[in-house]
């Protein structure tokens, strides 16, 4: 806490860290802080002590802190869970030793059980360091650039682009060209490229909760209407939530096309899927979306890692029913099991949300 980020975070009185020897509150001659455990005989640090501790931090804060136990019975520690840490006025960690502590205490007391990974260490004290300095990163004002935590891949739930420095040549390894060829443009496709050929690669598991959108191109929504009745309420504001621009309407005759533009004055009315793909252009990746089950139709999350990996446009088509996606070219993906009865612009929400993530 007193080097590098955390210690600057500290010094400048963003983040204050407080040691609490539970030992102060060990009880009798010897300070006994645990006891042997009911049934098996490993050492288990007491509740009573633990208690005694815990509201001597509350009293001096002011306010009960949140509770976190570090254990390998906890949830696996993630960015969210730090990001949820972070929002908190006071946290209390509470280090485990030994066999760990009282369940009593931790049923009653602690707000939440975390695990740095799946390994067993000796007490809780390095799971702290961990949490308290992927917290302290997170303190508006504790890094340099505030941009460059929200810049981080893994902020958006992606793995992060390989980095090279000088000399340009090591060992007889280049840099990648593109990087010294001073491209702004190209460098960013490039590190955006590698970011999610490594989050494929590597880690896949990710990418369901991943906020990808950024890892694209051009994202395009259409709707093939087939009458008035489709209600498309939102759905202009929802496509500029997700940066996926001014959504179109496929309408096939004069009269509904009419009827949209009165409507949808926001959307891009258009007489038919021929002539849309021509409006978008080359190197399109076209997804129909239906919202019930289809034999062959792609699960959603399936239909995102193509996405991702289609280094190009994308159009996102929906219908009001299977049948009108029948003569559209592309992948088919689906949304529910089966069919819901939700109107299609909440549908189509929920869609994007799936397919690009939003954080
Ligand atoms: N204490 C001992 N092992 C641990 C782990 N894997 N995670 C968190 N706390 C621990």
């Amino acid at each position: 806490m007193r080097t590098s980020i955390p210690g600057r975070a500290v010094t400048g009185g963003l983040v204050g860290v407080r040691l609490v020897n539970l030992r102060d509150f060990g009880k009798g001659n010897y300070r006994q802080i645990d006891d042997y455990a009911f049934g098996s005989g490993g050492m288990v640090l007491a509740a009573p002590q633990l208690k005694e501790a815990l509201d001597s931090v509350t009293k001096e804060s002011g306010a009960k802190p949140y509770v976190v136990y570090p254990s390998p019975q906890g949830a696996l520690i993630s960015q969210e869970i730090i990001e949820t840490l972070a929002l908190q006025e006071n946290v209390a960690i509470i280090c485990g030793h030994y066999e760990g502590i009282d369940e009593r205490f931790t049923q009653k007391y602690v707000d939440m059980e975390v695990s740095i990974g799946d390994c067993v260490l000796t007490g809780g004290e390095i799971p702290a360091m961990l949490i308290v300095d992927a917290m302290s990163r997170l303190v508006p004002g504790a890094v340099g650039k505030s941009k460059a935590v929200i810049e981080d891949s893994f902020y958006r739930g992606m793995l992060d682009n390989p980095n090279y420095t000088r000399p340009a040549m090591w060992e007889g390894v280049k840099v990648p060209e593109v990087l010294t060829g001073g491209n702004a443009q190209e460098i960013s496709r490039w590190r955006r490229r590698e970011a999610v050929r490594r989050t494929l690669t590597r880690r896949p598991d990710l990418v369901s909760r991943a906020s990808v959108r950024e890892y694209l191109k051009g994202v395009n929504v259409a709707v093939i209407a087939e009458n008035e009745n489709v209600n498309l309420a939102g759905l202009a504001e929802t496509c500029r939530a997700y940066d996926a621009g001014r959504p179109y309407i496929i309408a096939g005759n004069h009269e509904l096309r009419e009827a949209m533009k009165e409507k949808y004055p926001e959307a891009k009315i258009i007489g038919g899927m021929k002539k849309l793909t021509g409006v978008i252009g080359e190197n399109v990746l076209t997804v129909k979306i239906t919202a019930s089950a289809k034999i062959n139709a792609l699960h959603s999350l399936e239909a995102k890692r193509i996405c991702l990996e289609h280094d190009g446009n994308i159009l996102f088509v929906f219908a009001q029913n299977e049948r009108m996606l029948e003569g559209v070219d592309g992948l088919t993906g689906y949304l529910f099991g089966k069919c819901e009865e939700i109107p299609m612009s909440v549908e189509i929400g929920i869609a994007l949300d799936r397919l690009l993530g939003k954080r």
